[in-house]
């Protein structure tokens, strides 16, 4: 007959307690290694803007509106609940200021303050701002309160991250 080489009983028991040992720590392996590089392969997930209604909602008076925000940081992913007041001026430009206080980052409201109806206040240092986010000058706040970016799209306001208010401060 051929040649025919026979593989002994512990031969094939070696080879088959290799093969289960290599499978099962590939699927333990595997999973480790796909959790410690994932986030740095997927990037950043920030940027992202949410929609928070429809253009039509908004006038000339400012409107308080909230949104969830998810952040994914590396590891860390959570979700928070942002405030912005928009308003659309007569050329339907809109503007989503944030509510931070420029002083010392309490909450302002709009027309809470006493005598000044049509203004953001701060209630913690009577700090105020126009209805553009413009620091009243002689008030506590140096600068003017940041804004949302916007965007309109498919019948929708976005908004997205915060950045600075260029406007300068304004006689009260
Ligand atoms: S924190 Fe707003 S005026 Fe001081």
């Amino acid at each position: 007959m051929g040649d025919k080489r026979e593989i002994s009983r512990r031969t094939f028991l070696n080879y088959a307690l290799m093969g289960t040992g290599g499978f099962l720590a590939a699927g333990m392996i595997t999973p480790m290694i796909r959790f410690a590089v994932d986030p740095l392969l997927q990037g950043h997930a920030g940027g992202d803007k949410v929609a928070v209604g429809s253009p039509d909602e908004f006038s000339a008076v400012p409107k308080r509106v909230e949104f969830k925000v998810h952040t994914k940081d590396g590891w860390y992913e959570s979700e928070s609940t942002l405030t912005a007041w928009v308003t659309k001026n007569d050329k339907g430009e809109i503007l989503a200021l944030s509510p931070i206080c420029k002083h010392l980052g309490c909450t302002v409201s709009w027309g809470t303050g006493a005598g000044q109806p049509n203004e953001y206040f701060c209630p913690c240092h009577m700090g105020r701002y126009s209805i553009n986010g413009e620091h009243i000058l002689g008030t506590p706040p140096t600068a003017s309160l940041d804004e949302y970016e916007t965007e309109v799209k498919d019948g929708k306001l976005y908004l997205g991250k915060v950045k600075a208010n260029p406007r300068p401060g304004v006689n009260g």
